[in-house]
């Protein structure tokens, strides 16, 4: 026996897998039923997806990113009339519906974020932990990448992205000192970005998260316009529900969590409570009967680390459609 050689299992994923988060707590929410249309918004993987499926869904499903068509090709082999994947953007929900031929369904699910194998391909930018490009972009077919916004916004706009997008309380810091930097060298790799900003910020190296963690959360919402295509696909996926279908949604930091609550709230509360007339003002947008969150079991978050920072939030559409 080899003293001192200790070969730790990581407890989650293996390189290149996703293991879908809160899945049983989506398919006890989804309730599927033989026949059901559902699109997945974020197929990933098709964790999800496969789950839909295997519950007797029809399943639409969506991602941005084209290293997605190969788990999604294998899934349309596997069931050819049932499962259908397109390289699209879920800001185009509705479209995307109709295009597919339906003008209502019964279940939508956003996982929102990034899948594993994004996040541990060091060539798409997306970790810090190993060197490859500042690109960060979901689709790789257009706009611009995270070394585009690190080496040509002003100052102030990055202060200001780092601030809403990250909550980095040290954003205006980080900016001055990244705009010093560039002008001598811009910035190219994850890693010089990564170990440029924990110089910038030593004392916070001792334990804790990564110093460039927030910074590169807030970089890759803004490349990825996330916040923007969260808030254009809600109100579309109320106009393609049926009555009594589900909107699932699972969100990985507050700014994204916080967007998806309101948003349910605003439409799952039945009355308007306004300040001069509290409760007696039915809500035109009573669109929810039901709205419910889910966290993570202890036991998933020891198996999938992952899903530490998940949070479901789930809506059931009214059996009267009011509008
Ligand atoms: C957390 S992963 C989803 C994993 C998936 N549920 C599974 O089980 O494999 C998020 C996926 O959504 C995609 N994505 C993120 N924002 C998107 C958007 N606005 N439109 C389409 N796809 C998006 C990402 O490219 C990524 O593949």
């Amino acid at each position: 026996m080899e003293v001192g050689l200790k070969i730790v299992e990581e407890p989650g994923e293996r390189q290149g897998e996703h293991i879908p988060v809160l899945l049983a707590e989506v398919l006890a929410a989804a309730r599927v039923r033989p026949g059901q249309r559902w699109i997945d918004g974020t197929f990933g993987r098709g964790g999800h997806a496969r789950a839909l499926l295997k519950q007797g869904a029809w399943v639409l499903g969506l991602d941005q990113d084209g290293e997605a068509e190969g788990a999604a090709r294998m899934l349309e082999a596997e069931w050819p009339d049932k499962f259908k994947w397109k390289q699209r953007n879920f800001k185009e929900l509705k479209t995307c519906a109709l295009e597919y031929g339906w003008d209502k369904v019964d279940g939508i699910l956003l996982d929102l974020g990034v899948s594993s194998p994004q996040l541990e391909t060091p060539e798409r930018g997306f970790s810090f932990r190993a060197e490859g490009p500042l690109d960060m972009r979901m689709d790789r077919s257009a706009g611009a990448t995270a070394a585009d916004l690190v080496n040509e916004l002003s100052e102030g706009e990055l202060s200001k992205l780092f601030y809403e997008h990250g909550g980095e309380r040290e954003a205006r810091r980080v900016a001055r000192a990244l705009v010093a930097r560039r002008t001598r060298a811009p910035f190219r790799t994850t890693t010089d970005l990564a170990s440029f900003v924990a110089e910038t910020l030593p004392h916070r190296r001792a334990g804790g998260i990564h110093p460039a963690t927030k910074v590169f959360q807030a970089l890759r919402i803004t490349v990825n316009r996330e916040q923007e295509a969260l808030l254009a696909a809600l109100p579309q996926a109320v106009d393609i529900m049926q009555p009594g279908s589900v909107l699932a949604v699972i969100s990985f930091h507050s700014g994204e969590d916080r967007a998806v609550k309101q948003f349910m709230r605003d439409r799952g509360a039945e009355w308007l409570d306004t300040p001069r007339h509290p409760n007696t003002v039915p809500n035109p947008q009573h669109y929810f009967r039901e709205v419910k969150r889910y966290l993570p079991s202890e036991e998933e978050i020891a198996r999938n680390p992952r899903a530490r920072s998940a949070r479901l939030r789930v809506a059931i559409r009214n059996e009267e459609i009011l509008s």
